[in-house]
Protein backbone atom coordinates (compact mmCIF):
# COMPACT_ATOMS: atom_id res chain seq x y z
CA UNK A 1 0.00 0.00 0.00
CA UNK A 2 1.34 3.48 -0.38
CA UNK A 3 0.55 6.94 1.42
CA UNK A 4 -1.43 9.23 -0.05
CA UNK A 5 0.64 12.35 1.70
CA UNK A 6 4.32 12.34 2.69
CA UNK A 7 5.41 14.69 5.81
CA UNK A 8 9.67 15.43 5.94
CA UNK A 9 10.81 16.97 8.83
CA UNK A 10 9.67 15.95 11.99
CA UNK A 11 10.33 19.32 13.89
CA UNK A 12 7.51 20.58 16.29
CA UNK A 13 5.70 21.55 13.09
CA UNK A 14 6.09 18.73 11.01
CA UNK A 15 5.34 16.48 13.87
CA UNK A 16 1.89 17.78 15.17
CA UNK A 17 0.58 18.18 11.24
CA UNK A 18 1.49 13.91 10.75
CA UNK A 19 -0.49 13.12 13.25
CA UNK A 20 -2.95 15.91 12.36
CA UNK A 21 -3.24 14.24 9.07
CA UNK A 22 -3.24 10.68 9.95
CA UNK A 23 -6.26 11.74 12.82
CA UNK A 24 -8.27 12.85 9.75
CA UNK A 25 -7.95 9.19 8.31
CA UNK A 26 -4.89 9.97 5.52
CA UNK A 27 -2.23 7.41 5.09
CA UNK A 28 0.37 9.37 6.00
CA UNK A 29 4.15 8.34 5.14
CA UNK A 30 6.80 10.58 7.44
CA UNK A 31 10.15 11.19 7.03
CA UNK A 32 13.06 12.21 8.89
CA UNK A 33 17.14 12.57 7.59
CA UNK A 34 19.31 10.41 10.04
CA UNK A 35 22.44 11.85 11.64
CA UNK A 36 24.63 10.11 13.40
CA UNK A 37 24.31 10.09 17.22
CA UNK A 38 22.25 12.96 16.63
CA UNK A 39 18.75 12.16 14.72
CA UNK A 40 18.72 8.38 14.67
CA UNK A 41 15.72 6.84 14.01
CA UNK A 42 13.24 10.00 14.41
CA UNK A 43 10.59 9.12 12.47
CA UNK A 44 10.29 5.61 13.62
CA UNK A 45 10.25 6.31 17.38
CA UNK A 46 7.75 9.62 17.03
CA UNK A 47 5.27 7.01 14.66
CA UNK A 48 5.61 4.32 17.85
CA UNK A 49 4.77 6.55 20.38
CA UNK A 50 2.07 7.91 18.84
CA UNK A 51 -1.24 5.91 18.37
CA UNK A 52 -2.67 7.52 15.71
CA UNK A 53 0.29 7.08 13.55
CA UNK A 54 -0.20 3.34 13.49
CA UNK A 55 -1.12 3.05 9.97
CA UNK A 56 1.97 5.50 9.08
CA UNK A 57 5.15 4.38 7.55
CA UNK A 58 8.46 6.11 8.89
CA UNK A 59 11.49 6.33 7.16
CA UNK A 60 15.11 8.36 7.21
CA UNK A 61 15.95 6.98 3.92
CA UNK A 62 15.36 9.59 1.58
CA UNK A 63 14.79 7.40 -1.61
CA UNK A 64 12.84 4.39 0.53
CA UNK A 65 9.93 7.55 1.61
CA UNK A 66 9.88 8.83 -1.52
CA UNK A 67 8.96 5.65 -2.91
CA UNK A 68 6.09 4.70 -0.04
CA UNK A 69 4.00 7.54 -1.75
CA UNK A 70 0.88 7.10 -4.86
CA UNK A 71 2.24 9.04 -7.68
CA UNK A 72 1.99 11.94 -8.52
CA UNK A 73 3.32 12.37 -5.16
CA UNK A 74 2.24 14.93 -2.05
CA UNK A 75 4.99 16.01 0.20
CA UNK A 76 4.81 18.38 2.74
CA UNK A 77 7.88 20.25 3.67
CA UNK A 78 8.29 20.51 7.13
CA UNK A 79 11.76 22.04 7.20
CA UNK A 80 14.07 25.52 8.15
CA UNK A 81 13.17 28.06 5.75
CA UNK A 82 15.76 29.40 3.87
CA UNK A 83 18.74 27.19 2.21
CA UNK A 84 17.65 24.26 3.82
CA UNK A 85 14.53 24.23 1.51
CA UNK A 86 16.70 23.98 -1.64
CA UNK A 87 18.88 21.38 -0.32
CA UNK A 88 16.02 19.20 0.30
CA UNK A 89 14.46 19.92 -3.36
CA UNK A 90 17.40 19.39 -4.80
CA UNK A 91 17.84 16.13 -2.76
CA UNK A 92 14.50 15.01 -3.53
CA UNK A 93 13.99 15.87 -7.17
CA UNK A 94 16.67 12.77 -8.21
CA UNK A 95 14.01 10.86 -6.45
CA UNK A 96 10.99 12.62 -8.32
CA UNK A 97 8.46 11.64 -11.09
CA UNK A 98 6.94 14.15 -13.80
CA UNK A 99 4.03 16.13 -11.65
CA UNK A 100 4.46 14.96 -8.12
CA UNK A 101 3.95 18.29 -5.98
CA UNK A 102 6.07 19.56 -3.46
CA UNK A 103 4.42 21.81 -0.62
CA UNK A 104 6.61 24.39 0.99
CA UNK A 105 4.47 25.09 4.52
CA UNK A 106 7.52 26.76 6.38
CA UNK A 107 7.40 30.30 7.01
CA UNK A 108 9.94 31.11 3.84
CA UNK A 109 10.23 34.27 2.10
CA UNK A 110 7.90 34.68 -0.97
CA UNK A 111 9.93 35.72 -3.62
CA UNK A 112 12.09 32.34 -2.62
CA UNK A 113 8.89 30.71 -3.25
CA UNK A 114 8.26 32.38 -6.80
CA UNK A 115 12.05 30.98 -7.42
CA UNK A 116 11.46 27.96 -6.35
CA UNK A 117 7.93 27.74 -8.50
CA UNK A 118 9.84 28.26 -11.32
CA UNK A 119 12.76 26.06 -10.93
CA UNK A 120 10.62 23.19 -10.40
CA UNK A 121 8.14 24.38 -13.04
CA UNK A 122 11.15 23.46 -15.61
CA UNK A 123 11.39 19.81 -14.06
CA UNK A 124 8.12 19.45 -14.75
CA UNK A 125 7.10 19.57 -11.21
CA UNK A 126 4.89 21.34 -8.81
CA UNK A 127 5.93 23.78 -6.13
CA UNK A 128 2.67 24.95 -3.33
CA UNK A 129 3.94 27.64 -1.36
CA UNK A 130 1.96 27.82 1.84
CA UNK A 131 1.44 29.73 5.02
CA UNK A 132 0.40 27.73 7.74
CA UNK A 133 -0.36 29.26 11.25
CA UNK A 134 -0.84 28.56 14.60
CA UNK A 135 1.60 27.39 16.43
CA UNK A 136 2.20 23.66 17.39
CA UNK A 137 -1.09 23.23 19.18
CA UNK A 138 -2.64 24.45 16.08
CA UNK A 139 -0.78 22.15 13.50
CA UNK A 140 -1.88 19.60 15.50
CA UNK A 141 -5.91 20.48 16.42
CA UNK A 142 -6.54 22.63 12.79
CA UNK A 143 -4.13 25.56 12.25
CA UNK A 144 -4.99 28.16 9.52
CA UNK A 145 -3.84 27.82 5.38
CA UNK A 146 -2.63 29.78 3.19
CA UNK A 147 -1.51 28.01 -0.01
CA UNK A 148 -0.55 29.31 -3.52
CA UNK A 149 1.22 28.56 -6.68
CA UNK A 150 -0.31 26.63 -9.52
CA UNK A 151 -3.65 25.87 -9.04
CA UNK A 152 -4.02 22.87 -11.00
CA UNK A 153 -1.72 21.63 -8.59
CA UNK A 154 -3.35 22.77 -5.62
CA UNK A 155 -6.67 21.19 -6.47
CA UNK A 156 -4.67 18.02 -6.43
CA UNK A 157 -3.63 18.80 -2.04
CA UNK A 158 -6.71 20.41 -1.22
CA UNK A 159 -8.41 17.89 0.69
CA UNK A 160 -5.69 17.30 2.65
CA UNK A 161 -5.28 20.95 3.80
CA UNK A 162 -8.46 21.48 3.79
CA UNK A 163 -9.77 18.79 5.70
CA UNK A 164 -6.70 19.08 8.61
CA UNK A 165 -7.27 22.97 9.21
CA UNK A 166 -9.42 24.89 11.66
CA UNK A 167 -12.88 25.62 10.86
CA UNK A 168 -14.89 29.05 11.00
CA UNK A 169 -17.66 29.83 12.41
CA UNK A 170 -19.97 28.38 9.55
CA UNK A 171 -17.83 25.47 9.77
CA UNK A 172 -16.02 26.32 6.67
CA UNK A 173 -12.03 25.43 6.48
CA UNK A 174 -9.59 27.89 7.71
CA UNK A 175 -7.40 27.38 4.40
CA UNK A 176 -8.27 28.75 1.28
CA UNK A 177 -6.72 29.31 -2.10
CA UNK A 178 -4.55 32.70 -1.88
CA UNK A 179 -3.35 32.86 -5.60
CA UNK A 180 -0.51 32.43 -7.91
CA UNK A 181 3.44 32.51 -7.48
CA UNK A 182 4.52 33.25 -3.97
CA UNK A 183 1.35 35.30 -2.81
CA UNK A 184 0.13 32.28 -0.10
CA UNK A 185 3.69 33.20 1.66
CA UNK A 186 3.05 36.30 1.41
CA UNK A 187 0.00 36.47 3.03
CA UNK A 188 1.44 34.70 6.06
CA UNK A 189 4.84 36.86 5.96
CA UNK A 190 1.99 39.55 6.58
CA UNK A 191 -0.18 37.97 9.46
CA UNK A 192 3.01 37.72 10.87
CA UNK A 193 3.74 41.29 10.42
CA UNK A 194 0.26 41.68 11.95
CA UNK A 195 0.94 39.46 15.15
CA UNK A 196 4.27 41.54 15.64
CA UNK A 197 2.18 44.47 16.09
CA UNK A 198 -0.83 42.88 18.18
CA UNK A 199 1.62 41.62 20.52
CA UNK A 200 3.52 45.07 21.00
CA UNK A 201 0.44 46.41 21.43
CA UNK A 202 -0.32 44.26 24.32
CA UNK A 203 3.25 44.92 25.52
CA UNK A 204 2.26 48.31 25.65
CA UNK A 205 -0.84 48.54 27.51
CA UNK A 206 0.96 46.10 29.96
CA UNK A 207 4.06 48.35 30.34
CA UNK A 208 1.52 51.40 30.63
CA UNK A 209 -0.64 49.60 33.86
CA UNK A 210 2.84 48.07 35.31
CA UNK A 211 4.00 51.81 35.25
CA UNK A 212 0.76 52.87 37.61
CA UNK A 213 1.76 49.91 39.71
CA UNK A 214 -0.92 47.60 38.94
CA UNK A 215 -0.19 44.16 40.19
CA UNK A 216 0.07 40.71 37.30
CA UNK A 217 -2.85 39.54 38.55
CA UNK A 218 -4.95 42.79 38.29
CA UNK A 219 -3.73 43.62 34.63
CA UNK A 220 -4.62 39.62 33.85
CA UNK A 221 -7.72 40.48 35.59
CA UNK A 222 -8.06 43.54 33.38
CA UNK A 223 -6.84 42.12 30.04
CA UNK A 224 -9.76 39.38 30.92
CA UNK A 225 -12.54 42.37 31.24
CA UNK A 226 -11.28 43.73 27.54
CA UNK A 227 -11.99 39.88 26.60
CA UNK A 228 -15.21 41.17 26.40
CA UNK A 229 -15.65 42.53 23.40
CA UNK A 230 -12.30 42.61 22.27
CA UNK A 231 -11.56 38.90 21.94
CA UNK A 232 -8.76 37.62 20.51
CA UNK A 233 -6.00 34.83 21.07
CA UNK A 234 -3.15 36.95 21.79
CA UNK A 235 -5.15 38.57 24.22
CA UNK A 236 -6.13 35.11 26.25
CA UNK A 237 -2.98 34.14 25.83
CA UNK A 238 -1.22 37.31 27.58
CA UNK A 239 -4.21 36.75 30.45
CA UNK A 240 -2.98 33.22 31.35
CA UNK A 241 0.95 34.46 31.19
CA UNK A 242 0.20 37.23 33.55
CA UNK A 243 -1.40 34.76 35.79
CA UNK A 244 0.95 32.23 35.52
CA UNK A 245 3.97 31.54 38.42
CA UNK A 246 7.18 29.75 39.15
CA UNK A 247 6.73 29.11 42.97
CA UNK A 248 6.16 32.19 44.56
CA UNK A 249 7.27 34.35 41.68
CA UNK A 250 5.40 35.78 38.76
CA UNK A 251 7.51 33.93 35.53
CA UNK A 252 6.67 36.58 33.33
CA UNK A 253 8.85 38.85 36.07
CA UNK A 254 11.50 36.49 35.58
CA UNK A 255 11.88 36.61 31.69
CA UNK A 256 14.48 38.95 30.47
CA UNK A 257 13.31 41.84 28.07
CA UNK A 258 14.67 41.25 25.22
CA UNK A 259 12.11 39.88 22.07
CA UNK A 260 13.69 37.57 19.91
CA UNK A 261 12.95 37.21 16.36
CA UNK A 262 13.01 34.80 13.49
CA UNK A 263 12.61 36.87 10.29
CA UNK A 264 9.14 37.73 9.13
CA UNK A 265 8.60 40.68 10.92
CA UNK A 266 11.63 42.36 9.22
CA UNK A 267 10.60 40.79 5.62
CA UNK A 268 7.20 42.30 6.26
CA UNK A 269 9.01 45.95 7.11
CA UNK A 270 11.55 45.84 4.18
CA UNK A 271 8.35 44.53 2.18
CA UNK A 272 6.63 47.40 3.26
CA UNK A 273 9.61 49.96 2.40
CA UNK A 274 9.44 48.42 -1.29
CA UNK A 275 5.65 48.68 -1.69
CA UNK A 276 4.80 52.08 -1.05
CA UNK A 277 2.46 51.33 1.79
CA UNK A 278 2.66 53.32 4.64
CA UNK A 279 1.93 50.67 7.47
CA UNK A 280 3.78 52.26 10.08
CA UNK A 281 3.16 49.97 12.98
CA UNK A 282 4.94 46.55 11.99
CA UNK A 283 8.42 48.12 11.42
CA UNK A 284 7.43 50.20 14.76
CA UNK A 285 6.77 46.70 16.73
CA UNK A 286 10.01 45.09 14.39
CA UNK A 287 12.04 48.00 15.74
CA UNK A 288 10.68 47.97 19.63
CA UNK A 289 12.00 44.61 19.55
CA UNK A 290 15.65 45.62 18.13
CA UNK A 291 15.63 48.17 20.91
CA UNK A 292 14.55 45.78 23.63
CA UNK A 293 18.07 44.15 22.61
CA UNK A 294 19.72 46.89 23.83
CA UNK A 295 19.68 46.03 27.05
CA UNK A 296 22.97 47.19 28.42
CA UNK A 297 22.72 50.60 26.90
CA UNK A 298 19.36 50.68 27.93
CA UNK A 299 20.24 50.28 31.85
CA UNK A 300 23.57 52.63 31.25
CA UNK A 301 21.28 55.43 30.26
CA UNK A 302 18.72 55.15 32.61
CA UNK A 303 20.75 56.31 35.50
CA UNK A 304 22.04 58.94 33.13
CA UNK A 305 18.51 60.66 32.27
CA UNK A 306 16.45 62.08 34.94
CA UNK A 307 12.88 60.67 34.60
CA UNK A 308 9.45 61.89 34.92
CA UNK A 309 8.25 64.36 37.28
CA UNK A 310 5.10 63.05 38.18
CA UNK A 311 2.84 60.26 36.78
CA UNK A 312 0.02 61.10 35.10
CA UNK A 313 -2.63 58.36 35.49
CA UNK A 314 -4.53 56.57 32.63
CA UNK A 315 -7.83 54.93 33.03
CA UNK A 316 -8.12 51.27 32.11
CA UNK A 317 -11.20 52.22 30.18
CA UNK A 318 -9.07 55.09 28.08
CA UNK A 319 -6.61 52.31 27.33
CA UNK A 320 -8.75 49.99 26.52
CA UNK A 321 -10.20 52.48 23.88
CA UNK A 322 -6.52 53.36 22.69
CA UNK A 323 -6.12 49.59 22.24
CA UNK A 324 -8.92 49.04 20.03
CA UNK A 325 -8.00 52.26 18.32
CA UNK A 326 -4.31 51.07 17.20
CA UNK A 327 -5.82 47.42 16.43
CA UNK A 328 -8.32 48.43 13.91
CA UNK A 329 -5.23 50.56 12.30
CA UNK A 330 -3.00 48.02 12.48
CA UNK A 331 -5.35 45.54 10.92
CA UNK A 332 -6.40 48.28 7.99
CA UNK A 333 -2.51 48.53 7.26
CA UNK A 334 -2.15 45.19 6.88
CA UNK A 335 -4.87 44.18 4.70
CA UNK A 336 -4.15 47.53 2.58
CA UNK A 337 -0.74 46.39 2.51
CA UNK A 338 -1.90 43.33 0.85
CA UNK A 339 -4.23 44.94 -2.11
CA UNK A 340 -1.32 46.88 -2.54
CA UNK A 341 1.48 43.88 -3.16
CA UNK A 342 -1.91 41.81 -4.67
CA UNK A 343 -2.35 44.54 -7.08
CA UNK A 344 1.32 45.16 -7.78
CA UNK A 345 1.63 41.77 -8.81
CA UNK A 346 -1.74 40.52 -10.39
CA UNK A 347 -2.32 38.06 -7.47
CA UNK A 348 -5.93 39.15 -6.59
CA UNK A 349 -5.93 38.15 -3.51
CA UNK A 350 -9.32 38.08 -2.14
CA UNK A 351 -9.10 40.02 0.91
CA UNK A 352 -11.78 38.87 2.93
CA UNK A 353 -11.33 35.47 2.39
CA UNK A 354 -8.18 36.19 4.13
CA UNK A 355 -9.70 37.74 7.27
CA UNK A 356 -11.85 34.63 7.07
CA UNK A 357 -9.65 31.79 6.92
CA UNK A 358 -7.87 34.53 9.66
CA UNK A 359 -10.86 33.48 12.27
CA UNK A 360 -9.39 30.55 13.42
CA UNK A 361 -6.09 28.49 13.88
CA UNK A 362 -4.11 31.41 13.62
CA UNK A 363 -2.21 33.80 15.99
CA UNK A 364 -3.86 36.44 15.42
CA UNK A 365 -7.82 34.94 15.22
CA UNK A 366 -9.49 37.78 17.14
CA UNK A 367 -13.50 38.48 17.22
CA UNK A 368 -12.38 42.02 15.37
CA UNK A 369 -10.92 39.76 12.61
CA UNK A 370 -14.96 38.18 12.18
CA UNK A 371 -15.88 41.36 11.73
CA UNK A 372 -13.28 42.97 9.42
CA UNK A 373 -13.71 39.74 7.12
CA UNK A 374 -17.67 40.95 6.73
CA UNK A 375 -16.46 44.48 5.64
CA UNK A 376 -14.02 42.86 3.19
CA UNK A 377 -16.87 41.25 1.42
CA UNK A 378 -17.97 44.48 0.63
CA UNK A 379 -15.26 47.19 0.33
CA UNK A 380 -11.34 47.05 0.50
CA UNK A 381 -10.84 49.83 2.97
CA UNK A 382 -11.62 49.69 6.15
CA UNK A 383 -11.19 53.35 7.25
CA UNK A 384 -14.11 54.70 5.06
CA UNK A 385 -16.28 52.59 6.60
CA UNK A 386 -18.76 51.13 9.13
CA UNK A 387 -18.34 50.28 11.68
CA UNK A 388 -14.69 51.10 11.42
CA UNK A 389 -15.17 54.78 10.87
CA UNK A 390 -17.28 55.41 13.73
CA UNK A 391 -15.23 53.27 16.05
CA UNK A 392 -11.92 55.32 14.84
CA UNK A 393 -13.87 58.22 15.59
CA UNK A 394 -14.97 57.24 18.74
CA UNK A 395 -11.99 55.97 20.52
CA UNK A 396 -9.73 58.73 18.95
CA UNK A 397 -10.15 61.24 21.97
CA UNK A 398 -9.01 58.43 24.19
CA UNK A 399 -6.32 57.42 22.43
CA UNK A 400 -4.86 60.86 22.23
CA UNK A 401 -5.23 61.37 26.17
CA UNK A 402 -3.17 58.31 26.23
CA UNK A 403 -0.51 58.90 23.99
CA UNK A 404 0.00 62.60 25.77
CA UNK A 405 -0.08 60.91 29.10
CA UNK A 406 2.77 58.46 27.96
CA UNK A 407 4.69 61.51 26.21
CA UNK A 408 5.05 63.11 29.69
CA UNK A 409 5.32 59.62 31.84
CA UNK A 410 7.68 59.05 29.68
CA UNK A 411 6.72 55.54 28.47
CA UNK A 412 7.96 54.12 24.78
CA UNK A 413 4.67 53.16 22.97
CA UNK A 414 5.84 53.07 19.49
CA UNK A 415 3.23 51.30 18.23
CA UNK A 416 -0.04 53.53 20.06
CA UNK A 417 2.17 56.34 18.69
CA UNK A 418 2.31 55.22 14.76
CA UNK A 419 -1.43 53.64 15.03
CA UNK A 420 -2.45 58.03 15.95
CA UNK A 421 -0.08 59.51 13.47
CA UNK A 422 -0.70 57.43 10.56
CA UNK A 423 -4.45 58.51 11.28
CA UNK A 424 -3.54 61.81 12.01
CA UNK A 425 -1.58 61.59 8.67
CA UNK A 426 -4.16 60.17 6.85
CA UNK A 427 -6.94 62.57 7.24
CA UNK A 428 -4.83 65.59 6.60
CA UNK A 429 -5.99 66.73 3.61
CA UNK A 430 -3.55 69.53 2.80
CA UNK A 431 -0.72 68.45 4.34
CA UNK A 432 3.67 69.60 4.59
CA UNK A 433 4.84 67.41 1.82
CA UNK A 434 4.96 70.43 -0.56
CA UNK A 435 7.94 71.44 1.45
CA UNK A 436 9.72 68.64 1.27
CA UNK A 437 9.69 68.82 -2.68
CA UNK A 438 10.64 72.55 -2.44
CA UNK A 439 13.95 71.66 -0.51
CA UNK A 440 14.18 68.29 -3.03
CA UNK A 441 14.13 70.46 -5.94
CA UNK A 442 16.30 73.72 -4.51
CA UNK A 443 18.99 70.91 -3.85
CA UNK A 444 18.65 68.18 -6.43
CA UNK A 445 16.32 69.60 -8.82
CA UNK A 446 14.09 67.30 -8.81
CA UNK A 447 11.19 69.21 -10.03
CA UNK A 448 8.00 69.49 -8.46
CA UNK A 449 4.01 69.76 -9.40
CA UNK A 450 1.60 72.75 -8.38
CA UNK A 451 -1.58 72.20 -7.02
CA UNK A 452 -4.35 72.30 -8.61
CA UNK A 453 -2.91 72.54 -11.85
CA UNK A 454 -4.32 69.97 -14.28
CA UNK A 455 -1.86 69.73 -16.74
CA UNK A 456 0.26 67.77 -14.09
CA UNK A 457 3.49 69.94 -15.41
CA UNK A 458 7.00 69.45 -13.44
CA UNK A 459 8.36 72.73 -12.77
CA UNK A 460 11.93 73.57 -11.22
CA UNK A 461 12.87 77.14 -9.84
CA UNK A 462 16.29 78.74 -8.97
CA UNK A 463 15.67 78.79 -5.50
CA UNK A 464 19.46 80.81 -4.58
CA UNK A 465 19.40 84.25 -5.21
C1 LIG B 1 2.29 31.50 13.53
C2 LIG B 1 3.52 32.17 14.08
C3 LIG B 1 4.72 31.37 13.73
C4 LIG B 1 5.94 31.63 14.57
C5 LIG B 1 6.70 32.84 14.15
C6 LIG B 1 7.16 33.68 15.27
O1 LIG B 1 1.60 32.16 12.78
O2 LIG B 1 2.07 30.34 13.87
O3 LIG B 1 3.65 33.46 13.57
O4 LIG B 1 4.90 31.50 12.36
O5 LIG B 1 5.70 31.60 15.91
O6 LIG B 1 7.83 32.35 13.48
O7 LIG B 1 7.92 34.67 14.73
P1 LIG B 1 9.07 35.42 15.50
O8 LIG B 1 10.02 34.37 16.03
O9 LIG B 1 9.69 36.28 14.46
O10 LIG B 1 8.41 36.17 16.59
Amino acid sequence: MKAEIGVLGMGVMGRSLSRNLARNGFVVSIYNRHVDRVEENVARDFKSAHPELKEAMAYDDLAEFVQSLATPRKILLMVNAGPTVDAVMNDLSAHLDENDILIDAGNSHYQDTVRRIKTLKDKNLHFIGSGVSGGEKGALLGPSIMPSGDHQAYQQVSQYLETIAAKDNNNQPCCAYIGEQGSGHFVKMIHNGIEYAEMQLLAECYSILKAQKESNESIANIFEQWMEDQGSYLLQISVDILRKKEGDAYLLDLILDKAANKGTGKWATSTIADSGEPATMIPAALFARYLSFFKEQRTKAEGLFSGPTKYQSISSDQLKEAYQFARIINHHQGFSLIKNVSDQNAWQVNLSEVARIWTAGCIIKSDLMKEISATLEKEDNLLFNEPWRSQLGATHSATQHVVMKCMENQLPIPCLTAALNYFHGIKIGDGSANLIQAQRDYFGAHTYKKKNDSSEKSYHTVWEG
